[in-house]
Order: C-alpha cells, then sequence, then structure tokens
C-alpha cells in the first residue's frame, strides 16, 4: 500500500470517527421530545394519552384549546338535568373508548332500548312495540330476511375485520394516510369509501324497502344525510343501531378531561393562530396563540399535531413558511341545529293519533322532512326526564315548534358544524401527515365522523410522530401479518 493510501485510510477513519460518533450518540440519548397538540377533544385528548404511554414520562405534551376540553363531547343543562349535546351512543366493541372508560374510572350507562318508528312525511311506515316479539314480527313483516341478515352482516363483514385495527396498532404499525389505515383493516372498506351505502348494500343482497327506510333513518339520525354518502361511513352508522350501546355516566367528556390528567398534559388555554415552520433553531415549529387574556403569546416545539378540523368556516390556523403551502382541504362540514324542548310533543304532528303512542325514538326517512329524528331522552345520569332532543338540518322556526310541541316549558337551541358533508366523488382525502413532523388528525372524518374514529386516528398519529422519531421507519405503511395467520402458513 503507497504511502498516500495509507494517508487516505488514516483520513477516512478519522472522517468516520469524527463524523459519526455524534450522530451514534444522539441516538442513544435522543432526547425525548416536545410535542404541541391544538384541539382538546377526544381525538387531541387520546393523541396525548398514546404519546405518553409511547414516549414515557419525559416527553413535554402541550395541549391548546380555545374553548372547552371535550370540544363536541358536551353537555347542556335543562331544568335539573344535564344532557349530551353532542357524540353520545358509543359502540360495545369501541375498545378504545371502552378501555378510556374502565381506566379512567367512569361508569357506563346503557342508551335507547325504548320503542322507535319511521315516519315518512304523512304516516309512520313502521313502529316497534314494547314486546320485542311483536318487534320482529311486525319487522319481518316489512324487511323479510333483511332484519335478520343485518346484524350478521355487520358482525362478519364489518366489525370483525373493523376490529383488526386493534391488533395492527398493539403492534405499532401506523399509516400516513386515511385510505391506508382504512385499508389495513381490510382492503374492501377502500373501495366502500367510493361506492354509496345504497349500493354496497344492495349488492350485499339487502332490499329496497330496507335501505330506503331502515338504512335512510339511521343516517338521518346519525348523520343528518341520506343513502347516497359512502358505504364505509354507512356501515358505522349501521353499527350505531346495534344494540348494547352505551354512554359514559355522567356524560362523555369526562374521558377527554380525565385523559388530559392521565397523560400528564399541560393544557394551555388559547386560539391558536399559525404554526410556523422554524429554519435554523433547534424547535422545529412555533405555535402562536392568543391566550385568555387577548394577549399574543408563542411556544416552540419539535412536533405539532393538528386536533381540530381544518376547513374553511371552521379553522382560524395559518401554516406560515412551508416551502409548499398548507391549506384548508376542500370538503364541506354538515350544519346540523339540536332543538332541545321541555314539554310534551303533539303525536299528530307524525300522523299519530293517541298521544300514547309516540315512540320514544322517532326516526324519518325522506329528505323532505325538517325533522331528522326526535327522541326523547334520558339525562347523562341514566335518569328518565321530560325532554325531546330534536335533530334538524335547517333550525325549526318558532312556527314549527309550535306545531311539533303541544305545550314546552324550556327550549334550547344550537347549531353547529357537526361532521363532514360525505360525498362519494373521490375528493382526494386528507393526509395524517402534513410535513416533517407536523401531524393531522381529522382527515379520519371523512371515512367516517365517531369518537372511537377519532380515537383510533390518535393512536395512529401518535404511532406515526414515534415511529418517524426513533426512525422506525418499518412500522410505517407496511403492510401489518398477524402473527397468528403467518404460523397457520407455516404449519401448512
Ligand atoms: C350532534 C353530534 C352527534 C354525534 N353523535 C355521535 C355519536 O353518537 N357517537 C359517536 O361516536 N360520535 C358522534 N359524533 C361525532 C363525534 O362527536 C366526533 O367525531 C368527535 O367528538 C370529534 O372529536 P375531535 O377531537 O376530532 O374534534 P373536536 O371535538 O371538534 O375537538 C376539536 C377541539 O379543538 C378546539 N380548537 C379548534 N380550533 C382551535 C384553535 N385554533 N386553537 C385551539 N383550540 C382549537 C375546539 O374548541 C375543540 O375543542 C357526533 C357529533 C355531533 C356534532
Ligand atoms: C383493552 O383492555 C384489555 C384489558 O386490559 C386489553 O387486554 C386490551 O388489549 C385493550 N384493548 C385495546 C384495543 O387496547
Ligand atoms: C319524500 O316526500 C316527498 C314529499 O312528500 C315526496 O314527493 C317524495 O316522493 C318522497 N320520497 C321518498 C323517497 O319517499
Amino acid at each position: 500500500m503507497s504511502a498516500s493510501g495509507t494517508k487516505m485510510w488514516t483520513f477516512t477513519l478519522v472522517f468516520i470517527l469524527t463524523f459519526s460518533l455524534p450522530i451514534t450518540l444522539a441516538l442513544e440519548v435522543k432526547e425525548p421530545p416536545t410535542i404541541g397538540i391544538v384541539g382538546g377533544g377526544i381525538g387531541g385528548t387520546s393523541t396525548a394519552y398514546f404519546l405518553r404511554q409511547l414516549f414515557g414520562n419525559d416527553a413535554k405534551i402541550d395541549i391548546f384549546e380555545k374553548r372547552h376540553i371535550g370540544g363536541r363531547l358536551a353537555t347542556l343543562t335543562l331544568g335539573d338535568h344535564q344532557f349530551e349535546a353532542g357524540g353520545t351512543l358509543i359502540h360495545p366493541k369501541n375498545m378504545y373508548m371502552v378501555n378510556f372508560t374502565k381506566l379512567l374510572g367512569l361508569e357506563q350507562i346503557q342508551v335507547g332500548g325504548g320503542t322507535f318508528g319511521i315516519f315518512d312525511g304523512s304516516s309512520m311506515r313502521v313502529t316497534s312495540s314494547k314486546y320485542s316479539l311483536v318487534t320482529m314480527a311486525k319487522l319481518f313483516w316489512r324487511y323479510g330476511m333483511d332484519i335478520y341478515n343485518i346484524d350478521s352482516w355487520i358482525n362478519e363483514k364489518l366489525l370483525s375485520k373493523f376490529m383488526r385495527i386493534y391488533d395492527i396498532q398493539r403492534a405499532g404499525h401506523a399509516y400516513t394516510t386515511v385510505p391506508d389505515l382504512i385499508g389495513a383493516m381490510d382492503q374492501a372498506f377502500v373501495s366502500y369509501m367510493k361506492k354509496s351505502i345504497k349500493f354496497v348494500m344492495k349488492t350485499a343482497g339487502f332490499g329496497d324497502a330496507f335501505i330506503d327506510e331502515m338504512v335512510m333513518a339511521a343516517l338521518r339520525t346519525n348523520y343528518g344525510q341520506n343513502t347516497e354518502v359512502p358505504g364505509f361511513v354507512g356501515a358505522v352508522c349501521m353499527a350505531g343501531v346495534q344494540p348494547g350501546l352505551w354512554a359514559v355516566k355522567g356524560g362523555n367528556k369526562q374521558v377527554p378531561q380525565k385523559l388530559v390528567t392521565e397523560a400528564k398534559a399541560q393544557v394551555i388555554q388559547g386560539t391558536v393562530m399559525s404554526v410556523q415552520l422554524l429554519q435554523y433553531q433547534d424547535k422545529t415549529y412555533r405555535v402562536e396563540y392568543v391566550d385568555s387574556e387577548k394577549k399574543e403569546q408563542h411556544k416552540d416545539y419539535d412536533i405539532v399535531i393538528i386536533a381540530t378540523p381544518l376547513h374553511d368556516e371552521m379553522s382560524e390556523i395559518d401554516f406560515e413558511d412551508f416551502p409548499s403551502p398548507i391549506e384548508n382541504f376542500p370538503q364541506k362540514y354538515h350544519k346540523l341545529t339540536a332543538t332541545f324542548v321541555e314539554g310534551t310533543p303533539n303525536s299528530k304532528y307524525y300522523g299519530i293519533d293517541n298521544a300514547e303512542e309516540v315512540p320514544t325514538e322517532i326516526l324519518t326517512c325522506n329528505d323532505t322532512i325538517l325533522v331528522n329524528s326526535q327522541g326523547k331522552k334520558e339525562d347523562v345520569l341514566g335518569n328518565p326526564a321530560n325532554v325531546y332532543k330534536v335533530f334538524s338540518n335547517v333550525p325549526p322556526s318558532e312556527e314549527n315548534i309550535k306545531q311539533m310541541f303541544t305545550s314546552k316549558k324550556d327550549i334550547r337551541m344550537f347549531s353547529m358544524m357537526a361532521y363532514p358533508e360525505y360525498s362519494t366523488v373521490g375528493e382526494e382525502l386528507p393526509p395524517f401527515v402534513l410535513h416533517d413532523s407536523l401531524y393531522y388528525l381529522n382527515g379520519i372524518e371523512m371515512a367516517a365522523s365517531a369518537m372511537e374514529m377519532s380515537s383510533i386516528a390518535g393512536k395512529n398519529v401518535a404511532l406515526l410522530a414515534y415511529n418517524h422519531w426513533h426512525g422506525n421507519l418499518d412500522k410505517i405503511d407496511e403492510p401489518y401479518l398477524d402473527p397468528a395467520l403467518e404460523k397457520d402458513k407455516t404449519e401448512l
């Protein structure tokens, strides 16, 4: 070996040593990150909880909230009672919500279970009876085998596949787009996002009467929309009419409230105005916000997570100094009005002669009807109350209310941007990753908006942040191989 060759070698060696040493060291003692979460709903607070589990005690987690922790999980007081004003029903197989409730020392109460009927604009198409056998006979008479097949269809074709997400996430896998996350549950779900629920259920063998009445009624009460919505959200909605639905005793908002404490997150009361990409500084992002005293403030973070919808009419957040602009997403949100009335409903409004026969829950199956649904509600403790919750897509007029109720003691009305306006015409769905270390949760709502969906997105984003931070690229956008299934394969 020539002298110059040796020199070259020494140089290379020194080069490798000097330059790789800090990198190796950095890998070993990589400081836990500082994380800012914008939005304290179930999405933001479940993300905080999952981040704490993944990153351990030393990570710093802040949650910015402009109003109340809980967001669309909120209660309202009428008379002596409190009622769920936003997200209410939880499915017994929603494992994150089930486990949070247990972990946080909260209790479940059963909801629903009264009688129901479907109103078509002039009369009741079908009404259930206090006696379940009579109800089954009536429903069988009207819908045939569909009424039996719906449960097995939901359980076998949907829920059992949906629940794969828990194994996938337990194994640490994360996805950068909504279709990839949904597709990891079952590839068929991706195609369900592009076809209407009407088409999906027709293909599965369900009849027109069942789709136009039962499925339509479920969509109107749960999303204020119709059977043209995509099959995936339609399916989530149909799971919402299965038995065993529950809510958290005392109010669902306690879950996000207690998750904050469990996650040891700090709540910063304030409205986030912008997220700025910092260049040449040790933190990546600057979050600028207006605090509760209307003062402009800022804090810097390694990782930022947006846990509130980025859509016109809903978001005031600007993204500054990014190489390519980050703008609001085009999909519209659905405006919904909830009217709470303490009083007596007018049975005639629904074509019912005998006031005694008004079902607990009145569903409707025609887009032209003002009322999406009207239900007699128990309070958040499960106590009976003389209070009715009416959902409508436009606020009812004073005259409407007069027709709907023969007497009223108290009334409370509020309108909100409730969930997306669902459409099958394939707009690009928002991604989970907006930029390096900048994540977005609420794109999941374009697949389906529900508490469990937000929690699943929360876990996905927490895993993305963790896997990116530690360079676990084998756990990002990679197919999850179920160990049980793999074992079967090798044994074959
Ligand atoms: C009427 C209604 C009924 C529903 N029924 C059900 C149901 O029965 N079952 C079910 O599972 N789901 C239901 N849902 C859906 C469910 O409530 C939502 O999917 C879920 O609560 C969304 O949670 P999130 O955390 O993603 O968003 P949000 O709860 O909207 O949280 C976002 C938070 O961010 C805050 N925020 C926004 N911008 C800023 C800013 N610039 N700075 C600081 N903070 C900000 C907001 O104040 C809010 O608290 C219902 C929703 C509605 C509206
Ligand atoms: C829920 O809790 C049970 C019991 O602690 C646990 O076995 C299960 O894995 C949890 N489920 C999820 C989805 O985390
Ligand atoms: C809905 O009601 C309107 C007005 O009563 C009627 O013209 C229309 O046919 C109904 N549509 C369905 C699907 O029943």
